[in-house]
């Protein structure tokens, strides 16, 4: 998905993104990460709770089965940074086996700064622990985190939640890799990826019953709408999910109903969409559990341990910068 620059043109990144997104030929597209403002986060949270939606709850189980073996798998005394830490839940568990062991400096790294507060609140009770948030995209805050350690200390990267199932295989690659190069041998990067499943089971996890999915995707929309004073008909437009066999990800699509033109004041953008014509807003890829080690060898990683979630299909895996 095309991830445009600032231009001088528009006065913000969104603008530019909904610019080139939208211009974009012959697919219309939209970057993932804007889908969490304020309330499309609200609804990732309701999401994380369907039954339809097992990822988080896979995640967790594994994080409580397993806190205290990746714990011992760690080295001795580590720092941990988290990469889109949310709200801190998922992330409690393994917080608080490592601070059984070991006063932990926690650093979360988030655009977000209701996340973080939320965080702060979520984890601050953990005893012997330290939470100094950073409000930085994911790459420019671990840059600081790591700049600012001493020699000798080592750094824990907890990468979630399957994040990196948002990113296309290449581009997981490239960025594994960036996180490399900030890391020193003996690092280690935590890495949860949801795993492939059948069709049905995972068509439906991306389009729920009750259409929580469906709003958090048409909220974009509306973001557009009460941010750039754009005008789409909201009603005229449709959640889909679908699977793409050849990347092994489930796409999220919004889909024009009837023909329409929308403006977008504060893009001097009109847009024309034919009955049928999709928004690509984003994609989620499937790992199998074997392809991790593969792919952290590609970025400078040895995958040391791997823990896995069979009831729902999700792998955590232990990476150590070599
Ligand atoms: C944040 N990310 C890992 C979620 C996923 O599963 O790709 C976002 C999401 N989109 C729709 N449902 C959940």
């Amino acid at each position: 998905m095309t991830q445009p620059a600032l231009s001088p043109r528009f006065t913000n990144a969104f603008a530019e993104a909904v610019h080139a997104g939208l211009s974009h030929r012959p697919q219309k597209e939209l970057p993932s990460m804007y889908l969490y403002d304020e309330v499309g986060s609200a609804l990732f949270e309701v999401i994380t709770a369907l039954p339809e939606y097992g990822v988080t709850r896979a995640e967790e189980r594994v994080l409580t089965a397993h806190a205290a073996d990746i714990v011992a798998a760690l080295p001795k005394h580590v720092q941990v940074a988290e990469l889109g830490s949310g709200s801190g839940r998922k992330t409690r568990r393994i917080l608080e086996a490592l601070c059984k062991k070991q006063p932990t400096d926690y650093y979360p790294i988030e655009i977000s700064r209701t996340a973080l507060q939320l965080c702060r609140r979520e984890l601050g009770d953990i005893e012997r622990i330290s939470i100094v948030g950073y409000e930085r995209d994911y790459l420019a805050g671990l840059a600081e985190v790591s700049a600012r350690r001493r020699d000798g200390e080592v750094l824990l990267v907890l990468f979630l939640g399957s994040t990196i199932g948002n990113f296309s295989r290449l581009a997981a690659t490239k960025f594994l890799q960036s996180i490399r190069g900030m890391l020193k041998p003996g690092d280690a990067l935590l890495l949860g990826t949801d795993l492939l499943k059948p069709l049905p089971t995972l068509i439906a996890a991306y389009d729920d019953a009750i259409g929580v999915t469906a709003a958090f995707n048409l909220n974009l929309l509306a973001r557009i709408n009460r941010e750039l004073g754009g005008d789409f008909p909201i009603d005229a437009f449709e959640h889909v999910a679908r699977f793409n066999p050849d990347a092994r990800s489930i796409e999220m699509h919004l889909r024009a109903k009837r023909p329409l033109t929308v403006t977008v004041r504060a893009t001097d953008l009109r847009v024309e969409f034919r009955e049928g014509e999709t928004i690509w807003t984003e994609s989620s890829h499937k790992y199998a559990a074997e392809e991790v080690a593969p792919i952290a060898a590609d970025a400078g990683f040895g995958c040391t341990h791997q823990w896995r979630d069979d009831t729902w299909g999700f792998a955590e895996s232990l990476l150590v910068a070599r």
